[in-house]
């Protein structure tokens, strides 16, 4: 496994007449690997020739009130856990070469970046959006491995792959769970003990939606405000519960079309995202 750190050269690199018809599987990460991520790197390594792996802490994507300065950094642990799994390389390009000074230029996806998510953290998916395609343009060619568990973020990099023509296949793979139902993610370990247990509550609250559906209801607003009253018995606030079509991620009032549901919930300032897809048939 080789760390690469230059775009420069991981672009050179796999221009080299070795790698010509290989196919490459990317999995774009901040880091601080756990399960989910590995999900998505066990999958490249199955689909492709050679698997790289991204470790970026991505500045453009943090609010100025977030967490950038503290998210968890453990570039050894991960470089561990990269190698066990088969990576090829693991792309950890410094900031000053991926947003040099006077670095200007961005990608926004309208319309689905100003939801859900991106009400409460504004510039969020310009972000994201933005470090994918500079990603994507220094790696070439590609199959990109997403998580289901940002749901928003996936729908919005798969629309811009389609809009702006980038010779990528997205793949997007199911939410990794702890035993007791809650997702996998980085920011869980900001949770005190208590907040860990609180936490379980996003995805028993989508369980409960979900036998609300299966029960015979279809009205959105009634499951939202179960689900609502379900998550306000704990220390949390909810930022928003949402049930959104699927492609658009537009507010559905009854269940007629498979759909999303979609929350985000503080504990404490910890902010944590789940999400459950709702097949109609
Ligand atoms: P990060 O939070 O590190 O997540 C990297 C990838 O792992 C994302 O596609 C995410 O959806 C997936 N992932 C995280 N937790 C998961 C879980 N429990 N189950 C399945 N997949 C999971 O998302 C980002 O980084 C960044 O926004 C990034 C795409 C790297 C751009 O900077």
């Amino acid at each position: 496994m080789k760390v690469i750190r230059d775009p420069g050269k991981l672009s050179r690199l796999l221009k080299k007449p070795s790698f010509k018809g290989k196919s490459i599987g990317f999995v774009p990460t901040m880091g601080a690997l756990h399960a989910g991520h590995l999900s998505l790197i066990n999958q490249a390594r199955k689909d492709n020739d050679i698997v790289i792996v991204s470790i970026f802490v991505n500045p453009a994507q943090f609010g100025p009130k977030e967490d950038l300065r503290k998210y968890p950094r453990m570039l050894n642990s991960d470089l561990v856990l990269c190698s066990k799994a088969g990576v090829d390389f693991v792309f950890f390009p410094s900031v000053k070469s991926i947003y040099p000074k006077g670095y200007s230029t961005y990608v926004f996806v309208e319309d689905l970046s100003n939801l859900l998510c991106g009400l409460s953290r504004p510039g969020h998916f310009r972000g994201v959006a933005t470090i994918i395609a500079k990603f994507l343009n220094i790696i070439g060619p590609c199959m990109l491995y997403l998580g289901q568990k940002d749901a928003q973020q996936a729908v919005i990099v798969k629309k811009m792959v389609e809009d702006l023509n980038f010779p990528v296949k997205v793949k997007i793979m199911p939410i990794v769970r702890q035993d007791d139902g809650l997702a996998l993610s980085s920011r869980n370990i900001y949770l005190t003990d208590k907040q860990k247990v609180d936490a379980v509550v996003l995805s028993k609250a989508l369980g409960l939606a979900k036998l609300l559906f299966k029960g015979g209801i279809r009205d959105t607003a009634r499951i939202i405000s179960r689900m609502s009253q379900l998550i306000s018995k704990k220390q949390a606030k909810v930022d928003y519960i949402s049930i959104v079509d699927l492609k658009k991620l537009e507010k559905i009032r009854k269940i007629n079309q498979d759909c999303l549901i979609i929350l985000a919930v503080k504990f404490g300032n910890t902010r944590l995202i789940d999400n459950l897809v709702i097949k109609y048939d």
